[in-house]
């Protein structure tokens, strides 16, 4: 009987890609950094690093719990089981918000919009795991996980495009800055990801077993989906992976049947499996959505986000402006006093904590187009502001106690939830039809990329040629941007064709 063998791993140690970063964040940015420009390529360093480390964060996560049953047989009933828990959560979480309960995750719209930045390594990588399997689009085996990375890329519609969606969502709240907050474990499932998408020919059963684990239904995603709803922020990211993730038709269920479809028949289905329990833990590794929900504390945010106006403020601010009797620069130039001068801000009655912002002086100077300080603070920096202003005092919420904003945005309207997946098989096209159509625009300066590519498609021999060829544009790097959205239209078409 042919044996499944273990990942093979690298005799030479770890090369350091970037030692003023962490080892997650490092490789996180080394592997979305394409080598010289050819898309779906990536150095020799990247490669190594990545690969050493996949192998590293394994061996990190073996020692995790893990929920998957012994038998892969059994995984279905897994699957509805793990839906019906959720469900039942769910119910119990909505009952109690309706008996007056307040927001389980989210204090304010600030810490749901740090929660954004802080799960944002993650979504903007979101389904790169699965691209190393586009180079078997004719083996039906993989057909099922194809058609995850497909859905998860929108099928190169910008409108549900994974990446891009979030990347709105960053752009819309004014959250498209996040490094700086960030820690090396806010990286290590964005750097999971990558790692995984280019290394998918050795560690082809982790792969599934890390999709398996991340396509299930959690409980935090329906939460976070109705209480950023409450506050105000577009859910329709997350709501949209509630109606893909569903265990009947979507992600849930074909991240299963990828599984059974890819065990081995000659070889050793329960070595297989046993990499398959492997991958299925590397999604317990680094900073997860509860740990990020869990790590904010508003007035250190506050405290982060004048920090880091500080610098520049100190030299701006002229010898008149005076709060508790020293100049505002003397504020500014020392880090450490910030908290004093929040404390100041407040006792000398420029902030009103516990009210309406519109009633503190210093929300007027951020505030309006007209006032003095007007585009000094992002619309999450002053988001900020206007919680730890509405925020009861420490006396008076008491010791001990979080303190919650009083009064919140309204919420929008409910987003309408996605749905991804056309059923009606496309009409056969010839290969010249799809990538003319999929690829139409000018030939002028805005659109010299998408005309490159069609000139390369349609120089394509066959099909098979023209999927390799756009198969590079749907690298995790690339398949957000108009080129790489075109190029998965094609690839789509012709996958949808082929099955
Ligand atoms: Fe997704």
């Amino acid at each position: 009987m042919l044996q499944v063998v273990s990942p093979r791993r690298e005799p030479a140690p770890t090369p350091e890609l970037n030692p003023r970063r962490g080892r997650a964040e490092s490789i996180y940015h080394a592997l979305l950094r394409e080598h010289g420009g050819t898309p779906g390529q990536i150095d020799e360093l990247a490669r190594a690093a990545s690969r050493s480390w996949l192998a590293d964060r394994l061996e990190a996560a073996a020692d995790l719990e893990s929920d998957l049953p012994d038998d892969p047989r059994a995984l279905a009933d897994w699957l509805e089981e793990g839906n019906r828990r959720v469900g039942a959560q769910y119910r119990e979480y909505l009952a109690e918000r309706q008996a007056g309960a307040p927001r389980r995750y989210f204090s304010c719209r600030s810490h749901a919009l740090h929660f954004l930045r802080g799960v944002a390594p993650t979504k903007l990588v979101d389904g790169a795991w699965l691209y190393g399997l586009l180079g078997r689009a004719e083996d039906p085996d993989y057909a099922a996980l194809i058609r995850i990375y497909l859905e998860e890329l929108g099928e190169g519609s910008p409108d549900k495009n994974h990446v891009v969606l979030y990347r709105k969502l960053l752009d819309a709240n004014g959250c498209e800055h996040f490094a700086d907050q960030l820690r090396d474990e806010h990286y290590v499932q964005g750097a999971l990801q990558l790692s995984l998408a280019h290394h998918a020919a050795d560690f082809l059963p982790e792969v599934i077993g890390f999709n398996l684990g991340y396509e299930q239904l959690p409980l935090h995603l329906l939460i976070s989906a109705y209480e950023l709803s409450e506050l105000g922020i577009d859910p329709y990211y997350f709501t949209l992976h509630v109606t893909v993730d569903n265990a009947a038709t979507g992600h849930a269920r074909k991240a299963v049947d990828g599984l059974l479809n890819a065990l081995p028949r000659l070889a050793d289905p329960r070595a297989f499996y046993r990499r398959v329990a492997a991958g299925y833990k590397l999604n317990g590794l680094g900073a997860g959505t509860t740990d990020v929900i869990e790590g904010f504390d508003l007035e250190r945010e506050l405290v982060a986000v004048l920090a880091d106006k500080a610098a520049i403020g100190a030299a701006l601010h002229s010898d008149y402006c005076r709060i508790g009797g020293r100049l505002v620069s003397d504020w500014l130039s020392e880090p450490g006093s910030l908290p004093a001068f929040l404390a100041a801000l407040e006792s000398n009655g420029w902030i009103r904590r516990g009210q309406d912002p519109q009633n503190s002086r210093f929300w007027q100077l951020i505030q309006s187009e007209r006032a003095p300080m007007f585009g000094v603070f992002n619309r999450y920096e002053q988001q900020l502001i206007h919680d730890w202003i509405v925020a009861e005092p420490r006396e008076q919420a008491g010791a001990g106690e979080r303190r919650t904003p009083r009064r919140f945005r309204p919420p929008p309207a409910a987003a309408a939830p996605g749905s991804v997946s056309a059923g009606v098989p496309p009409r056969a096209r010839s290969l010249v039809e799809v990538v003319r159509r999929e690829t139409a625009g000018d030939a002028d300066d805005f659109d010299g990329e998408r005309a490159a590519l069609r000139e390369r498609l349609l120089a394509a021999p066959d099909r098979r040629a023209a999927m390799a060829t756009a198969r590079e544009l749907m690298s995790p790097a690339n398949h957000h941007s108009a080129v790489g959205l075109a190029a998965t239209r094609v690839f789509s078409r012709l996958f949808d064709e082929a099955c």
